[in-house]
C-alpha cells in the first residue's frame, strides 16, 4: 500500500493526479455551513500542490439521483476551497464532459481542478459493474492514463464504505495511492478494535436503533460499557417494559433490544430521566421525568440532568470512549443540554477520545465545544461504523489498506 509521501518521493510535477475527497458537506442558503471536511482535505490537496501537481479533485454532495441537480451543485464548495487553501480552484461545469476534459488538459502545474458532484453521474454509484466502471475509465482519463503520469489518491475517509466508480472502480485503473486522512482515521479506528485500552466505553445516541444495531452488536463484546441515549433509547426503554408516550420507537425492533438486554444487563446503560415537551419546538414547555414514567401526551426529546451525571459517573474512568450521535434534539437549545453535557464528560476523560462523525460532530461544533478536548473527530459517519462493524470497506480493501 503506497502513500502519498510515496507519489511525492517519485515526484508528481506536471503529472495529473485525481484526487477522491470528501467534500459532503452541508449547505444553507447556498454557502457551505460546515468546513470540517473540506478542512481536512487541505493537507493532501497543498502537498501535492507544492509539489507541482496538477490535481483533478473528485467529490459528492448529497445525493442526486444520477443527473445533474443544481441543487447539489459543488460550486459553493470550489469557493470555500479556494478560499482556505489561499489559491485559485477551477470549477468543471461536468464530472467528465467536454467542460472537465478541457480544464483538465490546460491545467498548469500546481493547479487544481475541482469536478462537479460526480453523484450528477449515473455511473457513480450503479450497481452494474460496467456501468461504474465506464464511469471510472473516463475519470481516469481525465489524468492521461498511467502511461501519462496518471495517478490516484483516495483521501475521501467518508466515503470508503461505499463502492462507487470514483472511490473503488477509478484505483484499478490507475496507480493508486492512500490519502493522509485516510490513513489517520483508520489509524485511529483500529485502536477502537484491537489492543483497545480499557476501560473502553461507547456512548451511542441518534435516532435509529436499526441504524446502529450491527455496530451494537460488534461493539458489545469488547467494550466495558455501552451507554445508550438519543431517539435510539425509547426503543430500549419500552424494551424494559416502560410507556414511550409519543417518543422515537421502533416497534419491530423492542424484541432485538431486549435481547440485547438480556445479552448484556451489566454493560447497557440507560437513561434514569428525560426532557419531555408536547412537540419539538423552541417554545414548546418542557419538564425532566423518570425515565419509567414519560407521559402518553409527550416525547422525550433529551436525556436528563441526572443521566448526563451517571454517564458522566461511568465515564469518568474510561481510558478508551467512542462517541457516535447525539443524546437528544440538539438543534433546539432547550434539548441540547444532555449531548453537551454528556460530550463535556467524554471530553473531561484522560484517554482516547473519538467523536464519530456525521451528527455527533455537528453537535460538536454546534454547541461550542472545544474540538481540540477531543483526541479525534471522525470525518466518516457511516464509514466509521462500518469499520467498527468489522466491515470490508470498499475504498480501503482496493487500496490494501484493509
Ligand atoms: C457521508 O456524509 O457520510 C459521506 O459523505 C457519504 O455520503 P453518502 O452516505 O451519501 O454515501
Amino acid at each position: 500500500m503506497r502513500t502519498v509521501d510515496d507519489l511525492l518521493k517519485v515526484g508528481v510535477r506536471g503529472r495529473r493526479v485525481l484526487v477522491r475527497c470528501d467534500l459532503n458537506v452541508p449547505l444553507s442558503d447556498g454557502q457551505v455551513s460546515d468546513d470540517l471536511r473540506i478542512r481536512a482535505s487541505l493537507p493532501v490537496l497543498t502537498k501535492l500542490l507544492d509539489g507541482g501537481a496538477r490535481v483533478l479533485v473528485a467529490a459528492h454532495l448529497g445525493r442526486p439521483k444520477g443527473e445533474p441537480d443544481p441543487k447539489y451543485s459543488l460550486r459553493p464548495v470550489a469557493n470555500r476551497l479556494s478560499k482556505l487553501l489561499g489559491r485559485p480552484v477551477e470549477f468543471a461545469l461536468d464530472t467528465v464532459g467536454e467542460s472537465a476534459r478541457l480544464l483538465a488538459d490546460g491545467l498548469p502545474d500546481g493547479g487544481l481542478l475541482l469536478l462537479e458532484n460526480v453523484r450528477f453521474n449515473a455511473g457513480e454509484t450503479s450497481k452494474d459493474d460496467a456501468e461504474r466502471e465506464a464511469f471510472a475509465r473516463s475519470l481516469a482519463q481525465l489524468t492521461g492514463g498511467e502511461d501519462d503520469g496518471g495517478a490516484y489518491i483516495d483521501d475521501a475517509f467518508g466515503a470508503v464504505h461505499r463502492k462507487h466508480a470514483s472511490v473503488y472502480d477509478v484505483a484499478t485503473m490507475l496507480p493508486h495511492y492512500l490519502g493522509d486522512l485516510v490513513r489517520d482515521e483508520v489509524q485511529v479506528l483500529r485502536r477502537l478494535t484491537t489492543d483497545t485500552e480499557r476501560p473502553y466505553l461507547v456512548v451511542l445516541g441518534g435516532s435509529k436503533v436499526s441504524d446502529k444495531l450491527a455496530v451494537i452488536n460488534a461493539l458489545l463484546p469488547k467494550v466495558d460499557k455501552l451507554l445508550v441515549g438519543g431517539g435510539m433509547c425509547y426503543t430500549f426503554l419500552a424494551a424494559q417494559g416502560h410507556t414511550v408516550g409519543g417518543s422515537l420507537l421502533e416497534e419491530d425492533q423492542i424484541e432485538t433490544c431486549r435481547a440485547l438486554l438480556a445479552s448484556a444487563p451489566d454493560k447497557i446503560v440507560l437513561p434514569v430521566d428525560i426532557v419531555v415537551a408536547p412537540e419539538i419546538s423552541a417554545e414548546a414547555p418542557t419538564r425532566v421525568v423518570a425515565a419509567d414514567a414519560i407521559p402518553a401526551d409527550q416525547m422525550g426529546l433529551d436525556v436528563g440532568p441526572a443521566t448526563v451525571r451517571a454517564f458522566a459517573a461511568e465515564l469518568a474512568p474510561a481510558r478508551t470512549v467512542f462517541w457516535n450521535g447525539p443524546m437528544g434534539v440538539f438543534e433546539v437549545d432547550q434539548f441540547s443540554a444532555g449531548t453537551k453535557g454528556v460530550a463535556e464528560a467524554i471530553a473531561a476523560t484522560s484517554g482516547l477520545t473519538v467523536v464519530g462523525g456525521g451528527d455527533s460532530a455537528a453537535a460538536v461544533r454546534k454547541l461550542g465545544l472545544d474540538a481540540h478536548a477531543f483526541g479525534h473527530i471522525s470525518t466518516g459517519g457511516g464509514a466509521s461504523l462500518e469499520y467498527l462493524e468489522g466491515k470490508t470497506l470498499p475504498g480501503l480493501a482496493v487500496l490494501g489498506a484493509q
